[in-house]
């Protein structure tokens, strides 16, 4: 049997052959001008930047105030001198969440009371709630709140006074 080359099909495998064979023996070995920053430019790459980190740090009623959905983007909240970074739970801190008033703020009394009325907040100008007032089953509610947000979210600094920083 006689390969015909003249058919417009061998032809057309035979260049095909011809291609493969020529793709084998001198493989591609072209490189990124840059570094691709996504996974479809190629295997090897890099994110074009670091994604954020959480930093542990100290936070006052003042200081706290701003992470409230509204003029950041970050939304915390602190329980007991924890704070929780809740971003995560926009729909129910954000600004029509129906916990929004939690957001950037002390939420200890209202979690121990198991209410979100602003009457819970203590002013961020005032010194901390010490919540000596409160009754052991409510002390016992907001531990159940705390360890309900430690498996959660994210523990990303504690609370302490306007003036300790
Ligand atoms: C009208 C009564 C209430 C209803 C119907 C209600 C309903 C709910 C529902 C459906 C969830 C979501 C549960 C989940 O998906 O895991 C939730 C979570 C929550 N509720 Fe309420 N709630 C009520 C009252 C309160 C009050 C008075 C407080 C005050 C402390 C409160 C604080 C919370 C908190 C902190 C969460 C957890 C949100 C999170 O996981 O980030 N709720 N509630």
């Amino acid at each position: 049997m006689t390969f015909d080359i003249g058919t417009p099909v061998n032809t057309a495998l035979f260049v095909f052959i011809l291609y493969s064979v020529q793709r084998i023996v001198f493989p591609s070995t072209s490189r990124p001008k840059e570094i691709p920053h996504e996974f479809r430019s190629g295997y090897s790459w890099l994110p074009k930047s670091h994604t954020p980190t959480v930093l542990f740090k100290s936070y006052t009623p003042k200081t706290l105030m701003p992470f409230n959905g509204i003029d950041n983007e970050r939304i915390l909240l602190a329980i007991n001198g924890t704070v929780f970074d809740v971003t995560a739970g926009r729909n129910f801190y954000g600004p029509n969440g129906m916990y929004g008033n939690f957001a950037g703020r002390d939420a200890s009394r209202g979690m121990a009371k198991q209410s979100f009325d602003v009457e819970m907040l203590t002013p961020v100008d005032q010194p901390l709630d010490k919540l000596t007032d409160l009754q052991p089953d409510e002390i016992e509610n907001m531990k159940g709140w705390i360890e309900h947000f430690s498996n959660k979210y994210i523990v990303c600094g504690k609370l302490v006074e306007n003036d300790a920083i």
